[in-house]
């Protein structure tokens, strides 16, 4: 298994299968907790804002019984007087056993890893990758589906600058599935991944949502305002899809995921429908990364 969890280009299938087989052994331990981590600590680095990843990296760590310090908010820590990323991983690698880094710049986490001597997490380098996520998600597909193989899945919104759909569309390569990608052409998904795509999987792309074919699956993502350097980009694009009661008929029985947050793209009303599986998902964040901080600390099971 890997040292660091960086990017999901990192792992062979058979690493990608290991730590999803992991995290259903840990489902186990969700309710009652476990000790395989006593005495361990995980720090998280949190240079940008995070409900999800962060509290459940915590909550993940306190199932598994070790301890979390960390920093969510950089104006409280030495970054605030200019301390440099390097410094600041290297002093949490004195303090920690595992490492968790979200940070606005692309390839902060492969820096991160490269300074520090304890396992390190990406958990969001920019616009780049988010393989946690990824993790996380593929699980649910399996979950859901019982296989990820043989499915048709749609990915709509921003594919450009969604870290989340960069980790999954590389991680889909290596099953035998079928994209749809749906974005505003000024968001579609950037060419080193359709490059990648067209020698892997089979894929089309559309803009309009009304032409999608039948699918097994849309995942939903956001349009990013905080990844926009032009504002007017933001504004031409940030209404362009939005899954209500009315056009959650053009999904059929399609089950949605996001990666969340959500702002204007799902609305509130779909939350009770059979096809939505979103906070299913957030909370499947838990198993996952139990089994990634216990694989990494060495204490599996
Ligand atoms: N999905 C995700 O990364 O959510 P957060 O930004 O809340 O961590």
């Amino acid at each position: 298994m890997l040292h660091d969890i960086i990017s999901i280009r990192d792992f062979e299938k058979k690493d990608i299968e290991e730590i999803l087989f992991t995290a259903k052994k840990m489902e186990q331990y969700v309710d009652n907790g476990t000790t395989l981590a006593k005495g361990k600590i995980l720090s998280m680095l949190f240079f940008e804002p995070s409900t999800r990843t962060m509290m459940s990296f915590q909550s993940a760590m306190e199932r598994l019984g070790g301890s979390v310090i960390g920093f969510s908010d950089t104006s409280t820590t030495s970054v605030k007087k200019g301390e440099t990323l390097i410094d600041t991983v290297s002093t949490m690698d004195q303090y920690s056993d595992v490492m968790v880094i979200r940070n606005p710049l692309e390839g902060s986490a492969r820096l991160a890893a490269e300074v520090a001597e304890i396992p390190v997490i990406n958990a969001g380098d920019g616009t780049n990758q988010h393989p946690t996520q990824t993790l996380l998600d593929l699980y649910t597909i399996k979950k859901e589906f019982g296989s990820i193989d043989g499915l048709k899945i749609a990915m709509v919104g921003d594919l450009k600058y969604g870290r989340t759909v960069h980790s999954l569309a590389y991680a889909l390569s290596m099953y035998n599935v079928e994209l749809v990608l749906v974005s505003p052409r000024e968001l579609r998904m950037p060419e080193d991944i359709t490059e990648h795509l067209k020698d892997t999987i089979p894929y089309i792309e559309i803009v309009a949502l009304e032409d999608l074919p039948k699918v097994d699956l849309v995942y939903v993502t956001r349009i990013q305002k905080e990844r926009f350097g032009d504002p007017n980009e933001y504004e031409r694009t940030k209404n362009t899809y939005r899954i209500d009661k009315n056009s959650i008929k053009l999904l059929g029985n399609a089950k949605i995921m996001h990666p969340l947050p959500r702002v204007s793209e799902i609305a509130r009303e779909v939350d009770t429908s059979p096809n939505a599986i979103y906070f299913k998902q957030a909370r499947n964040g838990i198993p996952v990364r139990m089994a990634l901080i216990a694989t990494l600390l060495e204490v599996l099971p």
